[in-house]
């Protein structure tokens, strides 16, 4: 089977059908994301804290993210795969954001970029960006990379001057010519709004369930790290628990040295018999 395109993508759009985004930090998570069928697959900079344990995306160096991308792409043959633009790595002019891209799409192997923001000085980086035959997703309402501005990481558009904001760059990303837009943490009716607006697909974490697709981060929806000092927001659901499960087989393996593994049949190697004799 080969990997989905922007015109899968847009199928499934039209045909109203969810689409299904995860975010992937390797290769194996990204074999995961390819078994189960996703439509994108996104490397998110959140691996920075889900993968790295780094504070903040804002710590991210760009080169362990680029690490990253190329293995994801190693294990993903499938999915439409999109890349997150690091922080400082695209804010600063057209041509820095382009030059970002075209290395992550040259050496990362993958099908499009996203970046936060759609403010209009950012439009101008994002129009170069696609201009240049790069597909782009756009990233509006609680971006992280923007944490300090925005307060720390909160719910964004409950008031309507801000609500209109959010909307309004949606329809400023449309007009350059993004594919798609993730609405992060703003109110379902905000998101239901922007969405019945729009003639590109919608993708919502945090935004309710009438956005044209849905994204949650890997080691969220598996439970692949059990931190109390994190704890998953309210829009997370869990539907693993790869964390307990691994701390507990771990345990078992401990326990199982007295005795019960490895084998003398089953894990062990004979030797040839005449062999032996001088290991008596
Ligand atoms: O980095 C990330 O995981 C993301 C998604 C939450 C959209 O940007
Ligand atoms: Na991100």
């Amino acid at each position: 089977q080969s990997r989905k395109t922007l015109v899968d993508i847009h199928k499934l759009y039209g045909n109203k059908t969810p689409i299904l985004m995860v975010t992937s930090y390797d290769y194996i998570t990204g074999k995961y994301a390819a078994s189960a069928g996703v439509d994108i697959n996104l490397i998110g900079d959140s691996l920075a804290m889900t993968c790295l344990g780094y504070e903040d995306t804002n710590q991210l160096p760009f080169e362990e993210f680029l690490y990253h991308v190329k293995a994801v792409e190693r294990g993903d043959k499938q999915s439409f795969i999109v890349a997150d633009l690091p922080f400082g790595t695209y804010e600063a002019s057209p041509e820095k954001a382009l030059e970002t891209s075209v290395q992550l799409i040259k050496e990362g192997r993958i099908q499009a970029v996203k970046l936060e923001g759609g403010h209009p000085s950012m439009i101008s980086n994002i129009s170069k960006i696609i201009d240049s035959g790069i597909p782009v997703m756009g990233h509006v309402g609680l971006t992280p990379q923007r944490h300090n501005v925005l307060g720390g990481f909160k719910l964004q558009g409950t008031d309507t001057n801000r609500a209109l904001q959010i909307y309004e760059e949606c329809v400023l990303l449309q007009k350059a010519g993004c594919f798609a837009i993730v609405l992060e943490c703003i109110p379902n009716r905000l998101a239901e709004y922007i969405t019945s607006k729009l003639s590109i697909p919608t993708i919502g974490i945090g935004a309710g369930p009438h956005c044209s697709g849905q994204v949650l981060v890997m080691a969220d929806l598996l439970g692949m790290l059990d931190d109390e000092s994190h704890p998953p927001a309210k829009f997370v659901k869990k539907y693993a628990s790869f964390s307990s499960e691994a701390v507990k087989a771990i345990q078992q393996y401990r326990s199982d040295l007295k005795g019960v593994f490895p084998q003398e049949d089953i894990h062990g190697y004979k030797m040839k018999r005449d062999a032996l004799l001088e290991f008596k």
